[in-house]
């Protein structure tokens, strides 16, 4: 939920802790502060409010001098956003940032308050740093940070000065993602990989429970139990231009407009012979014919790509599919068993109910298949399997890059799993996978036409609030455009089924009212256009999102955006959720709001 960044080496400190920042500020933005040892001595400046407001205060105050210290970006879950929750957090002898949260917290604090320790904030965090100092002794960080870990429930990503050890960074996780970045003579701790990139694409992975010590000449890596251990330096493959805006206003644009290029890299990844091979990850025909049930469990947009999977699936496989946010899923008491696959679908792969759900499936014996768009993740690494997605880092709260690659994976298992189980023969599966690789070109095709969806977001500006709607997987697709239009315009919208809005919503719709209907699915477009027709008698105004060809009755739509014939109905959703991306994204600018960092929300979601 919140980004931490360390940093030791010949650089200007306060620089690089101030960059890294500022390629984790997706992960929160309510508060940012950083601590460097100037001198010897720790001298942290903290403030309440985006990464723009510490870089003024920096320029007011002055900024730390020196090469060794620790940076956060907070995204508040205990305490308000202000100066003095903002992290570092200090008692004198120890300062910490941290990612996570520890459930136990108000104990510690009952205990440490018994021992004589008195707390100025209201966070958990603070209790982490006064925890460190009550078991700090003879000049013993790693002790002190071994003792601690046991102690502490939930979930952190540390970073830790001790006072007494000014040219060393300390660091531990536990169930929030923490890398060490290794350059030439420098390290670094980070929350992600980008935030390091531009200095070192060499990395270390810890492990739950792993510490590291670094050090100008070394890091070193311990156990719960402070006995050394040996890690294996990796390289990462995203690159320092991925994590920039490239000459985009914000990233939201620049993420929409790769989605032809990192659709096309994801499908080549998997598609071998003209065919989607998932053989060497163990997801073989064998296995697929052995499946009774798949469950999707994700969340958000994720979970949203798993019921575009359902419909796909279901069709094409005749594989019953049950989609499930995560968050009801894990204690929901589930009916699930080993023969059911269970799909965990994450960009970030670090979403704390994904992964409970995970753990879950495992330990009710089923297998585990994570599509999960970065590498290293903790989902990643936990599942049986793992398709890893390739859209390059996803900076932008609101997902969309990441979307796309995830359904374009999931209709390839589909694809597959219907050929493994006998639905379909070996040419059919090569013409859906011929189908599906003209995705590019026809998201392309809908990118061209940037300009008509501004316009309609020019239409969207003053709305209270508005509606989607669509039948199958135009249904599926506008769930996604709805979220991702509230989550950055703070519009009020829902999205229902085209059939059900008259069992109860369609009271809501007044004269005026927006509703935006998906209409591209041939199949139920006379009840789709019926359902429109409804609406549109009770004063709605209508935007179509349909096909070209596509006829209406005079009068009953108000604005329409084409949809070029390039793609077969059932993958439609691949292109159309672009043209809903960009409707938000301009909506949202031109509401005046930033599109990258909506309030109240972060890009990884790691609390329950
Ligand atoms: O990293 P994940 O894909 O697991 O994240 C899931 C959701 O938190 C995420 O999709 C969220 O809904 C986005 N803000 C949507 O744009």
């Amino acid at each position: 939920m919140c980004g931490i960044v360390g940093y030791i080496g010949k650089r200007d400190c306060a620089d690089v802790l101030m960059d890294g920042l500022e390629k984790l500020e997706y992960r929160g933005y309510d508060s940012a502060g950083i601590a460097v040892f100037e001198n010897n001595l720790i001298k942290t400046v903290k403030t309440r409010g985006k990464l723009a407001c510490m870089k003024e205060k920096l320029e007011t105050e002055g900024k730390p001098q020196g090469f060794c210290g620790i940076g956060h970006t907070r995204w508040a879950t205990h305490g308000e956003p202000s100066d003095i929750n903002s992290h570092p957090h200090s008692n004198g002898r120890v300062t910490i940032v941290h990612n996570g949260i520890i459930e136990n917290y108000a104990e510690l604090k009952t205990f440490l308050k018994e021992k004589g320790y008195a707390f100025i904030s209201q966070t958990d965090s603070e209790v982490v740093a006064c925890l460190l100092d009550y078991y700090y002794s003879e000049r013993n960080p790693l002790r002190a940070i071994t003792e601690v870990v046991k102690e502490l429930r939930g979930s952190f990503a540390l970073g830790i000065l001790f006072k007494d050890f000014p040219d060393r960074v300390y660091a531990v996780r536990k169930a929030s993602p923490l890398i060490v970045g290794v350059g030439d003579s420098e390290y670094f701790i980070a929350s992600d990989i980008p935030a390091f990139l531009k200095y070192t694409k060499n990395y270390v992975l810890l492990e739950d429970d792993e510490i590291v010590c670094m050090e100008e000449n070394g890091a070193s890596f311990f156990d719960v139990h402070g006995l050394e251990i040996k890690k294996t330096v990796q390289t990462a493959e995203w690159d320092v231009e991925q994590a920039q805006k490239q000459g985009f206003p914000h990233f939201m644009l620049k993420e929409i407009h790769e989605q032809p290029k990192v659709v096309e890299k994801t499908l080549k990844s998997i598609v071998k012979n003209g065919v989607p091979d998932f053989s060497e990850i163990g997801f073989t025909d064998e296995f697929m014919r052995g499946i009774n049930r798949i469950f999707v469990v994700a969340c958000g947009t994720a979970m949203h790509a798993g019921i575009i999977a359902r419909y796909a699936i279901e069709n094409l496989a005749r594989v019953p599919v049950t989609v499930e946010t995560a968050s009801e899923f894990r204690y929901m008491n589930p009916i699930v068993d080993k023969n059911d696959l269970v799909i965990l679908v994450s960009q970030s792969g670090e979403t704390a109910d994904t992964k409970a759900g995970l753990e879950l499936a495992k330990e009710m014996g089923a297998k585990t298949l994570a599509v999960v768009n970065v590498k290293y993740s903790a989902i990643a690494r936990a599942a049986d399997m793992c398709i890893n997605t390739l859209a390059g880092p996803e900076i932008a709260v609101a997902s969309t890059k990441a979307y796309t690659v995830q359904i374009a994976v999931l209709y390839l298992i589909a694809f597959r799993l219907a050929f493994a189980r006998g639905k379909i023969n070996e040419d059919e599966l090569k013409k859906l996978t011929a189908d599906i690789e003209k995705a590019p070109d026809a998201i392309a095709a809908i990118l061209k036409k940037e300009d008509e969806c501004k316009f309609i977001a020019s239409k969207l500006v003053n709305v209270e609030k508005l509606f989607f709607i669509g039948r199958g997987f135009d249904y599926a697709l506008s769930l996604e455009g709805s979220l991702k239009l509230k989550e950055i315009t703070y519009i009020h919208s829902e999205a229902y089924a085209a059939g059900e809005l008259k069992h109860g919503t369609i009271s809501l719709i007044e004269d005026g009212n927006p509703v935006i209907t998906l209409a591209t699915q041939e199949d139920v477009l006379p009840k789709t256009i019926s359902n429109m027709e409804e609406v549109k008698a009770r004063g709605a105004t209508i935007i179509a999102i349909t096909r070209k060809e596509t006829q209406f009755a005079e009068n009953t739509v108000d604005m329409r955006f084409d949809i070029d014939n390039l793609l077969p109905d059932a993958l439609t959703p691949l292109a159309t959720v672009c043209a809903l991306q960009l409707i938000a994204y301009y909506t949202s600018v031109l509401r005046g709001i930033d599109p990258d960092k909506p309030r109240n929300l972060a890009k990884s979601v790691t609390t329950e």
